[in-house]
């Protein structure tokens, strides 16, 4: 495992996506329910924002529940909920610790009421948080991203709001959910398994992945830095040959 020593801290990603994995399949190993795994899933959430911020990450994207995750048992959907709101509610403290502002990306209006009223208290409470950026990706999908992209772009479009020629790369990028947001240069995927599963479509167009076989509640702060030692070893070449990088 890697310590803090070993990151270059000249090249910290801006941004930092996180797939996290395998609550269920740690709960079943223990003997446990699937829950007692969420539950079991905070440490690893606190310890990895905590040494985000620390080294310098500048934002840091949680795949928390996505769009397809409404079709689970009713019982584990409800369980994860009030879950959601007692993490939110319990972490706050932390945030405000760190200098560590809230946001949220996803269907948040699908969210139970408890759970919208937490996350609203707890985005205008760490709103003056400017050491990092904690992005929650709730009621998320990449699909659902660009499909209400797309809505509000050809809505400004039929407003004659925006002429159809002068959309670029860039006008696409600022109808998303991540406006403003750097693409990430990182994403982190826990439990082995090797797939985006309809996370930042968009946005990973040139992400470095890392996948680990770890179960998302073992993670801890070392296994972040172990990520951002892969990332500090990969050549990001962005379809250029490795000679071009080297000639400035
Ligand atoms: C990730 O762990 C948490 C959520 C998707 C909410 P899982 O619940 O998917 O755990 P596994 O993949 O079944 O082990
Ligand atoms: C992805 O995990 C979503 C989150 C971590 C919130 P899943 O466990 O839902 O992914 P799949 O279905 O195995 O691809
Ligand atoms: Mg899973």
């Amino acid at each position: 495992m890697a310590a803090r020593s070993e990151i270059d801290s000249q090249n910290i990603p801006a941004h930092v996506a996180v797939i996290m994995d395998g609550n269920g399949r740690w709960a079943k190993q223990k003997g446990g329910l699937r829950i007692f795994g969420h539950q079991n899933a905070i440490t690893a959430v606190r310890e990895t924002v905590e040494a985000a911020a620390e080294v310098g990450v500048r934002f840091l994207t949680l795949y928390a529940f996505s769009t397809e995750n409404w079709a689970r048992p009713a019982h584990e959907v409800m369980a994860l909920m009030q879950l959601l709101v007692h993490t939110i509610r319990q972490e706050t403290p932390t945030l405000l610790k760190n200098k560590v502002r809230l946001q949220a990306i996803g269907q948040i209006e699908n969210l139970p009421a408890s759970c919208q009223r937490e996350l609203a208290e707890a985005i205008e409470l760490t709103k003056a948080g400017d050491r990092m950026t904690l992005v929650l990706a709730l009621s998320y999908s990449g699909r659902w991203d660009l499909t209400h992209a797309a809505q509000q772009l050809a809505t400004d479009v039929a407003a004659g709001r925006l002429e159809p020629s002068a959309i670029t790369e860039q006008t696409l990028a600022g109808y998303l959910s991540t406006k403003g947001i750097p693409d990430p240069e990182l994403l982190i995927r826990t439990s082995g398994e090797q797939r985006i599963s309809n996370f930042l479509l968009w946005q990973l167009a040139y992400t470095e992945l890392y996948i680990t076989d770890l179960l998302w509640p073992d993670f801890r702060r070392e296994h972040f830095y172990d990520a951002l030692r892969a990332y500090q070893q990969r050549e990001r070449r962005f379809g250029k040959t490795s000679e071009q990088l080297t000639v400035s």
